[in-house]
């Protein structure tokens, strides 16, 4: 019997059924991940607000960007159909964005709701209602709506505004400088948003450094901005006009990031992942993967459109225990489900600490990992603000979760690969948030021997 790899559709949702065979199974191919999901956000959203026209290569066609690109289709601006060869956007210009005759929908997307938030606060006499999925509506936004109120915003919503669905009555905003308590690129992002529509200055200050692809994408778009390394802080001038661009959108190093622990834990594997971006700012994963002695090598690195790009090849390794913790937290932020699989599978104890902002996830992925990880016959032990994980003990396939969580439910697809038996894992389909062919590659790299 061969390994099968099986989508079972029930009535409400999909299982992805791993049935691993007793002859040998190697991941072996060159394959491409699709584009980055962060990029993806804000090629349209700056594409929305910028005048004349935008291009973007390479898209992301998950559900997050399709929530993006219909709240922006809402608010005006002319969003071509989505493909990955080249979407077309053409812009309504800084302020003009249009009131919407409804809620705004902003689906699973954390991205698409806080970024957002800070573009419409500041278009002065329009009335906005926003909303998400059961998992955004949950989630926390006081971590933008305390600046943007700052700042002059008018927003309600339930515990305060800390809830979605939100409402808020757009005002002229003034800039501030802001001490953000919490490395996200989610809130900088926002905040300099909204700082582009601001008389001044607008500053933010995080405490580690997160994803900078705001920064560079809102200089390519003609924004002045200065940075200081030193202090990770950043400081935009408004008001400013942005001009549309070409953006090439390279793949995901977090959609990657599974298939080079794949390839890391499953014996005999040699897998090519071609045209991922390594923004320094992102390549935690790479880092934490060389700390367990993982066999990872950057080929024909190159910057494509103001963001740096390799392939990068995985081969099998015995991967070792390692300690992830401070600043490198918010470089590897959205990995770390995937790199609790590898060490699952690496020899001692990892340690994850400084990563409580995972229980605010589109699941809380602490909780869920250690619990579904668990099932599978891992050792995992929850900590408050991370897990600790004794490698090592064989996996044997079960019935596990994804909580609607994408990157869980590719996460415990990796697992099950190095399980025995068969890993049943429901709600599968949140996949398609950020990876939409995640199964088909699957199918294709495996090898039986
Ligand atoms: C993102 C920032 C990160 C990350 C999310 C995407 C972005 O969130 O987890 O998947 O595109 O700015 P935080 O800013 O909340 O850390």
């Amino acid at each position: 019997m061969a390994t099968s790899i099986v989508i079972v559709e029930t009535p409400e949702s999909q299982q992805l059924l791993i049935q691993k065979a007793n002859a040998s199974l190697s991941l072996q191919g060159s394959i491409r991940v699709p584009g980055d999901k962060s990029i993806s956000h804000r090629a349209l959203m700056l594409g929305a607000i910028a005048q004349g026209e935008t291009t973007v290569e390479g898209l992301l066609l998950g559900e997050d960007p399709r929530s993006t690109a219909s709240c922006f289709r809402a608010l005006g601006a002319e969003i071509s159909e989505l493909n990955t060869e080249r979407v077309r956007v053409q812009g309504a210009g800084i302020g003009q964005l249009i009131e919407p005759a409804n809620i705004l929908d902003a689906g699973n997307s954390g991205t698409t709701i806080r970024l957002m938030l800070g573009l419409l606060a500041g278009q002065p006499g329009q009335f906005f209602s926003v909303t998400g999925d059961a998992s955004l509506r949950s989630r926390p936004m006081s971590r933008v709506v305390k600046p943007l109120r700052q700042m002059g915003a008018q927003i309600w919503g339930r515990q305060d505004g800390n809830l979605a669905p939100l409402a808020i009555q757009g005002q002229h905003l003034r800039p501030i400088h802001y001490h953000s308590p919490i490395a996200s690129a989610q809130v900088k992002s926002c905040i300099l948003l909204a700082g582009l529509m601001t008389e001044g200055e607008t500053t933010v200050t995080e405490p580690a450094l997160s994803r900078d692809h705001s920064e560079r994408m809102l200089r390519a778009f003609g924004a002045q901005l200065s940075i200081d390394p030193e202090t990770h802080s950043v400081t935009i001038t408004g008001p400013a006009q942005l001009h549309g661009q070409p953006v090439i959108v390279p793949g995901d190093i977090s959609s990657a990031a599974f298939w080079l622990v794949a390839g890391s834990i499953v014996p005999d594997s040699d897998l090519v992942i071609e045209n991922v971006g390594v923004n320094p700012t992102r390549t935690g994963i790479l880092e934490a993967l060389a700390m367990m002695e993982a066999d990872i090598e950057l080929q024909n690195q190159r910057e494509v459109a103001g963001e740096p790009v390799a392939d990068l090849r995985v081969r099998h390794r015995q991967l070792k225990a390692c300690e992830i913790g401070g600043d490198l937290i918010p470089r590897l932020i959205d990995e770390i489900p995937i790199l609790a699989v590898a060490a699952a599978f690496a020899q001692g104890t990892t340690v994850i600490r400084d990563a409580a902002e995972l229980r605010v996830k589109e699941s809380d992925r602490l909780a869920v990992m250690a619990h579904q990880l668990n099932r599978l016959g891992a050792r995992v032990t929850e900590l408050p603000d991370g897990l600790e994980i004794t490698g090592g003990t064989p996996l044997t396939g079960a019935e596990v979760d994804s909580h609607d969580d994408h990157r869980v439910a590719m996460s415990l697809a990796i697992a099950g690969l190095n399980a025995a038996g068969t890993t049943t894992i429901n709600r599968a389909e949140a996949a398609a948030i950020s990876y939409p062919n995640f199964t088909a590659t699957l199918q294709q790299i495996c090898r039986e021997g």
